[in-house]
């Protein structure tokens, strides 16, 4: 038996980078994956490379922002696969404007898809998720930046106020079966560096050495985290935030230099 089979997972923001990583990795453990995302031409992409592997997928279109399609993503989900078992909160949205120039609009525009949207999907996934038969599952989709200052203030202020959410929701539904977990990744090898890679190609090099491990993060290394407190192997564990940090956060203090100077 492989850890997620017969079982349903839901991942927002999938189409790409940790979302993506973490459906390939519930897949290949058994799980029946959607792929809910706002690309869903890229979605689509690795359903094909999941179904490629005899996995069951399906690609939502879902955009965390709006409530009506989270609930059809949801519907959508339960329709075809009969439950749902797991469900990953993955987006988050970053700008880098600095503090004193973020607007109300631009605030929003981080807040909105990285807090609320984890709160929009969980309503809309709770049902489902109560009945799960071995249990369900929440993992939250954090950052480092919600747990010490990285900079990026309304993200990590977003970040920050998902594992509040994580804690209470851990409390409020354990007696009821649910479990609800948050993953706080480090610097990860993912798209959302590209912007900084054009101009500075060495970043990702730069970074790695503020960590004591000595490099970044792969996709890979918060899939296996996510994918382990979803799993059966996590079933006394919730309301937990778990670093995938390369231990960042044990106390490394060069990052104050990077972000602040
Ligand atoms: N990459 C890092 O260094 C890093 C570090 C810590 C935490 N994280 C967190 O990991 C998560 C994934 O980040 P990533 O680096 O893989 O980013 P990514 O840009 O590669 O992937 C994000 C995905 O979310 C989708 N998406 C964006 N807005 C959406 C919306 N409104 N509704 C549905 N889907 C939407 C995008 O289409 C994309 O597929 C985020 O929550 C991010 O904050 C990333």
């Amino acid at each position: 038996m492989r850890r997620f089979d017969g079982r349903v997972a839901l991942v927002t923001g999938a189409a790409h980078g940790i979302g993506r990583a973490t459906a390939q990795r519930l897949a290949r453990e058994g799980a029946a994956v959607v792929v809910a995302d706002i690309d869903v031409d890229a979605g689509e992409k690795v359903v094909a490379e999941l179904a490629a592997t005899g996995a069951e997928a399906l690609c939502v279109a879902c955009d965390v922002t709006d409530r009506e399609s989270v609930h059809d993503a949801v519907s959508t989900t339960v329709d075809r696969f009969g439950g749902l078992d797991v469900l990953v909160n993955n987006v988050g949205v970053a700008t880098d404007t600095p503090f004193e120039d973020v607007g109300e609009e631009e605030w929003r525009l981080q807040v909105d898809p990285t807090l609320n949207g984890a709160v929009r999907t969980i309503q809309a996934a709770l049902p489902h998720l109560l009945r799960a038969k071995a249990g369900g599952a929440v993992v939250n989709v954090g950052s480092v930046n919600g747990l010490a200052a990285f900079g990026n203030e309304a993200y990590s202020a977003a970040k920050a106020g998902l594992i509040s959410l994580t804690q209470n929701l851990a409390l409020r539904y354990g007696r009821r079966g649910l479990r609800v977990n948050l993953v706080a990744p480090g610097t990860i090898r993912t798209r959302v560096w590209s912007q900084r890679l054009d101009k500075e190609p060495d970043v990702l090099e730069r970074m790695a050495e503020l960590y004591p491990l000595g490099r970044v993060g792969e996709p890979e290394d918060v899939a296996a985290a996510v994918a382990f407190l979803a799993s059966d192997d996590a079933a006394w564990i919730t309301g937990t935030v778990l670093r995938v940090d390369g231990g960042v956060l044990a106390g490394h203090t060069s990052f104050v230099r990077e972000v602040f100077s």
